[in-house]
């Protein structure tokens, strides 16, 4: 009987029939083919785990490799599996196309270079490609769930995709085949988790040699500087052993620009992990700590951001960052929460809550940062004698920093949930979003029962949400808006446009510093009311403007 064919969905809404049992066979005979003639190419045989933000890139990059005589130097399989969120990944990358919009026209370019006139890149949806390896690069997703909304003390690792793809390698691979884990993991992941994992694997196939393990973990900025980000970037890397570690440095070496952002080799997996861990921890750290001078900001009179900008002019001080709405993206959120959890669930220590204190902390102020956006919202709101609910409010802005359209954790969303759920008719606008997945497809991304949906009411309607481009036509008969991402095209809106296509003197809530003092005088002299994270004085130019 025939089965009925299921297809894999792609953001643009393409379809794409997922493959059935017969496939497999297929497919590997073609990449067979495309292998053997590589090899006899001379090219190395590259398998990257995972063609998602990172991976897909990290692929071209590879495949964009050349020896020193400038000839291609590497044949790069993308391997996800066929699951019907990801699955669309395949056949996109199989024509050129990059599976990740990207503000870098670079990203485009190297995929399409790399499949189409290099041929040195493909992408497969059978893990038995592994076989023909010299060097597998991991960059699936390794999680950290949070049950509490503020509370990630009692969060944990989702390991389970990093640990199926580790499993899957160690049945595959030939014994000299290098395995170098990009994913961001819990300190201890590669030698305590993954390393025993490919042992236990070699060990069942009768394989007598130790497993090559390496680590080295990503510092990918999607966005303007995309492709650079990775190719250009200082790069930290360990083995498990000595080979492997010989073996992870000959290959970054290879193909990233190590020459002018020089490697730095640890002795220990464990250590190259922690430096990830620390780095995003101490970003969210300082990003946290400013949260308590914002809210003194605002009470007495501060402007949080010249404060910033003047501590900024000693060279010392110079990387202080206003927080915004919250932190976003994938990784600040997450990354302290996986060594937090690694130091017990991994490492085997049981007082945790005694040693920190600051990581847990910081990521739970970063987590409800938002919140204080919806307050700040309906007190304008209520200043101008309307109710937050029923008012119609947009948010400008929704990826979680600017100029870039990823929408991931972004503070933009805990503050439509919270207006949501206080009754408030929100619109959204973003000149870089096309989705909000987050939004539309809330019942089953990230994954079912994981969205922050949970963590408020009223929330259903959202899956109905389209992210608006016309600005003007977007502020009609708006009662409130938000800038809550500093994109370019929000910093010089002139206030007496803003009011012109509101129709109406409306509340206008800053998350980022994005107004003037002249913006700010100018909407009061509208008829406005202004409000804004860390920006105290504002009050002083509402009582000027009131007084003149
Ligand atoms: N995105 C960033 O900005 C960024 C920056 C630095 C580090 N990182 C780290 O890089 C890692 C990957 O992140 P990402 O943003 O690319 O995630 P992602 O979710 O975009 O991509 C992961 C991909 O792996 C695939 N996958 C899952 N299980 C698989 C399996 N068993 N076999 C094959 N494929 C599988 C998923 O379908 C997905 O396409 C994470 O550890 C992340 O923390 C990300």
């Amino acid at each position: 009987m025939p089965t009925e064919t299921i297809y894999s969905l792609s953001p643009s809404g393409e379809k794409f029939p997922v493959p059935e049992k017969h496939d497999y066979q297929v497919e590997k005979e073609r990449v067979a083919a495309l292998v053997t003639k590589a090899r006899a190419e001379g090219k190395e045989i590259v398998v990257v785990m995972g063609v998602g933000f990172v991976g897909a890139v990290m692929a071209a990059i590879i495949a964009d490799t050349v020896d020193k005589s400038g000839n291609p130097s590497k044949f790069v399989i993308g391997c996800q599996r066929p699951s019907l969120r990801s699955y669309w990944k395949i056949p996109m990358l199989n024509r050129g196309e990059s599976p990740v919009k990207a503000e870098d026209p670079e990203v485009d370019k190297i995929i399409t270079r790399c499949v189409n006139e290099k041929k040195t890149l493909i992408a497969s949806f059978n893990s038995e490609v592994l076989e023909f390896a010299d060097v597998v690069v991991v960059d699936v997703q390794c999680d950290f769930t949070k049950y509490d909304l503020g509370d990630m003390r009692t969060g944990e690792a989702d390991m389970a995709a990093l640990e199926a793809t580790i499993k899957t390698i160690g049945e595959k691979i030939q014994p000299h085949c290098l395995t170098l884990i990009e994913t961001t993991v819990a300190p201890g992941t590669t030698e305590f988790v993954a390393w025993p994992i490919l042992k236990k694997a070699f060990a069942k196939r009768g394989i007598d040699s130790v497993p090559l393990l390496a680590h080295s973990f990503e510092r990918v900025m999607p966005g303007r500087e995309y492709v650079s980000s990775i190719r250009d970037f200082w790069r930290v890397c360990s083995g498990c052993e000595a080979k492997a570690r010989a073996g992870v440095e000959k290959f970054l070496h290879e193909v990233l620009n190590t020459k002018d952002f020089p490697l730095t080799v640890m002795d220990r997996p464990i250590e190259s992990e922690t430096t990830k861990i620390v780095e995003n921890s101490y970003r969210a750290t300082i990003l946290a700590y400013m949260n308590e001078w914002s809210i003194f900001a605002e009470r007495n009179g501060v402007d949080l951001i010249k404060v910033i900008n003047a501590i900024k002019m000693r060279p010392t001080h110079s990387n202080m960052i206003f927080p915004g709405p919250g932190v976003g993206g994938y990784c600040l959120p997450k990354d302290g929460g996986l060594g937090y959890w690694a130091y017990r669930h991994i490492l085997g220590f049981e007082d945790g809550d005694d040693v920190f204190k600051i990581t847990p902390t910081a990521i739970d102020i970063n987590d409800t940062r938002a919140l204080h956006v919806a307050e700040l919202t309906r007190d304008a709101l209520r200043n101008m004698a309307h109710y937050i609910a029923g008012a119609d409010v947009v948010l400008c802005g929704a990826s979680y920093r600017q100029d870039v359209g990823d929408t991931r954790y972004s503070g933009s969303e805990m503050v439509v949930r919270k207006l949501v759920e206080m009754g408030a008719e929100i619109k959204i606008h973003d000149p870089y979003v096309d989705h909000w997945y987050e939004l539309e497809t809330q019942d089953e991304y990230p994954s079912p029962g994981h969205s922050w949906k949970r963590f408020f009411r009223n929330q259903e309607h959202l899956t109905e949400t389209t992210v608006l481009k016309n600005l003007p036509l977007a502020l009609k008969g708006a009662e409130a808006v938000i800038f809550a991402v500093p994109h370019k095209a929000y910093l010089s809106l002139s206030p007496d446009d803003i009011v012109k296509w509101a129709g109406q003197p409306l509340a206008v809530i800053d998350c980022f510093g994005i107004l003037s003092d002249q913006a700010i005088r100018r909407y009061f002299e509208l008829g406005c009311e202004v409000k804004a994270l860390g920006r105290g004085h504002i009050q002083r130019i509402k009582s000027e403007v009131r007084r003149d």
